[in-house]
């Protein structure tokens, strides 16, 4: 991918144990703790991502998974994971169920945007972590 940043997928967390994530398209990139996935540590950060079930089972969150891994502590179906439009070769993930075991790139759909709800009601991310 042309466009990929310069974060690259790393084996190990950071010595606060969080591994980075890169949203695409919105450029963000977050730091995710062990213990969340990659949509708790958005709602974390004050970021609001496209989900519904948050369980795995409806594949609202669905995202391209351009670089790194992620483990599912439950099991998910291969179904919801891929969707319907999986490209050959491409990675899909379902960030709602999705812990990442080395930094990780994923990009969303052009309808699945980021909302920055802290920027909406003006206050500092940085108060957030
Ligand atoms: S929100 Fe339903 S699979 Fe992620």
């Amino acid at each position: 991918m042309g466009d990929t940043p310069d974060a690259r997928a790393i084996e190990a967390p950071r010595p606060n144990g969080e591994f980075q994530v890169t949203v695409f398209p919105d450029r963000i990139r977050i730091g995710v703790r062990a213990d969340e996935t990659i949509v708790d540590a958005l709602r974390r950060q004050g970021y609001r991502s496209r989900y519904k079930c948050r369980r795995g089972g409806c594949g609202a969150c669905r995202a391209v998974l351009v670089d790194g891994t992620v483990a599912y502590r439950t099991p998910v179906s291969e179904t919801v994971v891929d969707g319907p439009d999986r490209e050959p070769g491409q990675q899909k993930c379902l960030p709602c169920r999705a812990f990442p075991q080395s930094d990780v790139i994923i990009e969303l759909g052009e309808r699945d945007r980021l909302v920055d709800v802290l920027a909406g009601l003006g206050r500092s991310r940085e108060r957030t972590t």
